[in-house]
């Protein structure tokens, strides 16, 4: 097992990629508590494999906070923290992008890490070290359009990751980011736009060379890699799992 012993905190992991990867990581041996939104989906997920789980917002300071003290009370320590949970609008001309709807995407997926990060390194450093992923996106390596301003948080956190590894490396604390090609998650029809039909999914599915969508799983085993100490020497990569589709 590739994370025995370890304590993950996995972010928005009731559904979708964070699911996965809350899975693989209890699969292989860590102790995962999850914080979401969504607290029946969190306390199910959990459940199945024997995990904590914490209904909260990743936007608040406070349940951060409350969700770093469950990981800690639950798995002894604080090794891992995966910043998943996001948000996108729906795909769109920029200029009709609300300013509610702007601001309900930084504080998901960028404020969130800000918090994580103001409570989680504290914890690392006095435990001598730790692993940051960060899922950032291929949305912010090579946007599509209809998306600017979801493509603007993924930009700022493939970015955030590397800056964060260069200064968190002397305190042993790696940081690293995957991102995803589009896949069929929740979130899929927000980011296509269009009805999710066999038609709209062929058309995206085009622009990716390996020929087909990412799959939760896909992402799951690039965080456990990133997560385990097989990647000890790994840290400030933004990891593309897209089939091509950055090339
Ligand atoms: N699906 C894709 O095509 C794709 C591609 C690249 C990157 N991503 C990124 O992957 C991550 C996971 O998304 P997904 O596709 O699995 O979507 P999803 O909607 O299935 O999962 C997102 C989870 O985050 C939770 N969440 C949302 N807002 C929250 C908040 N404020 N506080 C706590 N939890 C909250 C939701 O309840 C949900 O369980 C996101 O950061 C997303 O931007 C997705």
């Amino acid at each position: 097992m590739r994370l025995s012993g370890k304590s993950a905190l996995v972010t928005g992991a009731a559904s979708g990629f964070g699911a996965a990867i809350a899975e693989t990581f209890a699969r292989e041996g860590a102790a995962v508590t999850i914080l979401d939104l969504n607290g029946d989906g969190a306390a199910e997920m959990a459940n199945r494999f024997g995990g904590a789980s914490v209904k909260g917002d990743v936007t608040r300071a406070a349940d951060i906070e409350s969700a770093v003290k469950t990981a800690r009370d639950h798995g002894g320590s604080l090794d891992i923290i995966v910043n998943n949970a996001g948000w996108t609008h729906r795909n769109k001309p920029m200029l009709d992008v609300t300013e509610e709807e702007y601001e309900r995407l930084y504080d998901i997926n960028v404020r969130s890490i800000f918090h994580m990060t103001r409570a989680c390194v504290p914890v690392m450093r006095e435990q001598g070290g730790g692993v940051i992923l960060n899922i950032g996106s291929t949305a912010g390596i090579r946007p599509r359009p209809g998306l600017t301003w979801y493509n603007s948080t993924k930009g700022a956190v493939n970015l955030l990751s590397k800056s964060m590894a260069v200064e968190l490396a002397p305190d042993r604390i790696r940081v690293n980011c995957v991102a995803p090609v589009i896949g069929a998650t929740a979130l899929l029809e927000s980011f296509m736009g269009v009805p999710d039909t066999p038609e709209n999914r062929a058309k995206f599915v085009a622009t990716i060379p390996l020929g087909r969508m990412s799959e939760p799983q896909d992402i799951a085993n690039a965080c456990l890699y990133l997560a385990s100490d097989e990647a000890e020497f790994i840290t400030g990569t933004v990891f593309e799992v897209d089939g091509g589709r950055t090339v």
